[in-house]
């Protein structure tokens, strides 16, 4: 059976790992890997696959970034041109990125069998490019590999018939197991001296006493008007209680600079380059509090149990929240709500969190449901 599965941007990268290093085990595979180049730098791509081992790319499309169209529209013309050469059985996609959704709508249109890893997570929020993949994506799947119960129940209401559903866990977390032991041997001041992106001096850095902020959602970065409020906070205040760790997503510098708000933040946070996966497993598991818009990092924060404030007002992670059992509680990026928010998490220990299925094992399953499923 050929299988041709699909990464584009950093959040792929450590879903298609373990199917990767799965499917290598049973040799009536042959598994095709395709980059469509959503993601180009180093730190935001070829790093993962060092770190995670995931094989180099067979076939890179080297779309690189775009407006959403230009990026949707170039992978499709640079996909459909793979998927006619290689002709596989099936099309894996992962996630919710532009590149999801591009092969997605290809896989259909060439009559290819489309199965989706992390299907059925909705936020309700239409605004969210990633809800338009999601729903596309989904629309299209023949099977769908769910994480949650959430999921399985988002894609019941929409109409889809169980047959379709198969529900795995979530592929994150056998990345997160995979990985700790390498993560957690790691020397923190080390790693953030040479991970600072300006030079400056390193406060203490005791653990359990640090903040780790990461932001990149165009809601949150891309208007002055949300961004200095939410900078003024996490610099002025959140830095008066603890050293604030901000590993910085290129799109959130840029936005930092248009809006003169650099010369503060470099002051005031310790700024670092994007991340490899282990250093920024480890700044979690030694962080008191984590302040995020990222979908993984909630998730991550769930089984580790890292406090998180989660700098959006939705959320297709509901499994993440406290109120359901999570680390994580929804603060938007209203400023009084997230400084009451932060005084109420410091209050608390550390509790991970292992929801249903997030064992370390879902690409076994997913592994299975093609042996046994797929013909
Ligand atoms: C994308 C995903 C988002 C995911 C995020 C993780 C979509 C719609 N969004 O958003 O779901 O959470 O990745 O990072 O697919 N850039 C670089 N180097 C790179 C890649 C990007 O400098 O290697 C800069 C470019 O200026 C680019 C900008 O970042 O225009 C945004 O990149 P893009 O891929 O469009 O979206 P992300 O914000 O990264």
């Amino acid at each position: 059976m050929k299988i041709l599965s699909v990464v584009g941007a950093r959040p792929n990268f450590m879903k298609i790992a373990p199917f990767c290093r799965e499917l290598s085990k049973h040799p009536e595979f042959n598994h095709v890997l395709v980059h469509t180049g959503q993601h180009y730098d180093t730190r935001m791509s070829d790093s993962f696959f060092l770190d995670l081992d995931i094989p180099a790319p067979d076939i890179h499309l080297n779309i690189g970034s775009g407006t959403h169209a230009e990026q949707v529209g170039k992978t499709m013309i640079e996909f459909e041109k793979v998927v006619r050469e290689e002709k596989p059985d099936w099309i894996v996609v992962v996630g919710d990125v532009n590149a999801t959704c591009a092969c997605s709508i290809v896989a259909k249109k060439e009559h290819i069998k489309l199965a989706h890893i992390e299907a059925g997570l909705r936020s309700g929020d239409i605004d969210m490019p990633e809800e338009v993949n999601r729903l596309v994506t989904d629309r299209l799947s023949d099977i769908l590999f769910t994480p949650d119960r959430f999921s399985n129940a988002n894609l019941k209401a929409e109409g889809v018939d169980s047959s379709r559903i198969a529900f795995v866990g979530n592929i994150m977390i056998d990345t997160l197991e995979t990985q700790r032991d390498k993560a957690i041997v790691r020397n923190v001041p080390d790693m953030v001296r040479r991970e600072l992106l300006v030079p400056r001096d390193i406060p203490d850095l005791a653990e359990n006493n640090w903040a780790v902020l990461t932001m990149h959602r165009p809601s949150n970065v891309d208007q002055i008007e949300t961004l200095k409020p939410l900078v003024d906070f996490l610099t002025d205040e959140v830095t008066e209680d603890m050293p604030l760790l901000w590993p910085i997503h290129p799109r959130t510098q840029k936005q930092l600079q248009i809006f003169g708000l650099w010369e503060k933040v470099r002051k005031k946070a310790i700024l670092l380059n994007p991340l490899g996966y282990h250093d920024m497993v480890r700044l979690n598991i030694g962080a008191r509090i984590m302040f995020t818009d990222s979908g993984g990092l909630q998730e991550e924060c769930c089984v580790l149990g890292t406090p998180c404030l989660t700098l959006r007002w939705n959320t297709e992670r509901p499994i993440t929240l406290r109120e359901h059992g999570g680390a994580s509680v929804l603060v938007g990026n209203d400023v009084n709500r997230i400084r009451a928010a932060y005084k109420d998490v410091l209050q608390l220990e550390r509790t991970p969190q292992r929801p249903e299925l997030w064992d370390g094992h879902t690409a076994e399953r997913i592994v299975e449901t093609f042996l046994s499923r797929v013909h």
